[in-house]
């Protein structure tokens, strides 16, 4: 007989996963596949989501995938209805899809920089959540998670596009929650810090291993399985309490001084 009340365990609920074709997103699919939700998978890359649904459905774990550019509100909506027919309802919304563009404030590209950031990574995360809502507010175990940054708790050179928009996420993350608080769902945010993903990649090696050791108290890049079991702890029915928080999962990049 279990000495507690509350359920740490996601099995037969509904994830809504965006950006699961690559990275922390794949691994946040998988992950929750694994725990025994049944996935909504969804990314602007084809073929990388089609990989993922293959092998969540190899694993004999119920999933779908639908290709889906987050940049159009519309299409968000027909998908995230799809996905509620298809699963009979919707329970946990991930917005992890991501890109990074560098620019200095002055550069040529700034604008385009500017505008596509906030578009993917702030403004889309309003379109999924006014459109999963009904849903949600349907639900038993309501939980919302955006994904942030630890550019979204300080900030780095070159990326203000980036940085603005992750400061945005933790506003918003915060915002929902006071505004959806009565309501019973839960908004927090997965703050990461430098993890080994297709965002990341380009960084040669040496560099990598030189950043981490001068700025990582553990000394290293995170694999994205590491963040993801961070999204999914706020998706337990046990975390029911939590709520309007920035988590960093950063390998302790954030507290460090020297
Ligand atoms: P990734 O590049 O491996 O995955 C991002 C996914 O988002 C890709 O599959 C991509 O196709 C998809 N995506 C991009 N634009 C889209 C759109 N318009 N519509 C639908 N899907 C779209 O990158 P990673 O690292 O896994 O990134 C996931 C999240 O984590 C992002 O929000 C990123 O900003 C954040 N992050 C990443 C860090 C890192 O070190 N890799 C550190 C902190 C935060």
């Amino acid at each position: 007989m279990a000495l507690t009340k509350l359920s740490r365990s996601v099995e037969g609920y509904v994830v809504f996963v965006t950006g699961a074709a690559s990275g922390m997103g794949e691994a946040t699919a998988k992950l929750f596949a694994d725990e025994g939700a049944k996935v909504a998978a969804v990314d602007i890359n084809r073929d990388g989501l089609n990989r993922v649904v293959e092998e969540i459905e190899a694993a004999g774990c119920p999933v779908r995938g639908w290709s889906l550019d987050l940049s159009n509100g519309e299409a968000i909506q027909t998908v995230i209805d799809e996905a509620a027919a298809h699963f009979n309802g919707l329970d946990m919304l991930v917005n992890n899809a991501g890109i990074s563009i560098f620019s200095s404030i002055d550069g040529a590209d700034y604008t385009r920089a500017w505008d596509k950031s906030l578009d993917v990574l702030l403004t889309a995360h309003t379109r999924t959540i006014r459109a999963a809502l009904p849903y949600l507010r349907k639900s038993k175990n309501p939980r919302i998670v955006n994904i942030a940054s630890t550019e979204g708790l300080g900030a780095t050179k070159f990326a203000s596009a980036y940085t603005a928009a992750k400061h945005g996420v933790i506003g918003l993350t915060r915002a929902l929650a006071v505004e959806l608080g009565e309501e019973g769902i839960t908004v927090n945010c997965v703050c990461p810090g430098p993890i080994r993903t297709a965002m990341t990649e380009e960084i040669p090696e040496e560099q990598k291993l030189t950043y981490a050791r001068r700025r990582v108290a553990l000394k290293r890049y995170a694999d994205p399985e590491e963040v993801a079991h961070g999204t999914l702890n706020f998706c337990l029915p046990s975390a029911s309490f939590m709520t309007g928080t920035a988590l960093p999962v950063d390998g302790g990049l954030t507290i460090k001084n020297a």
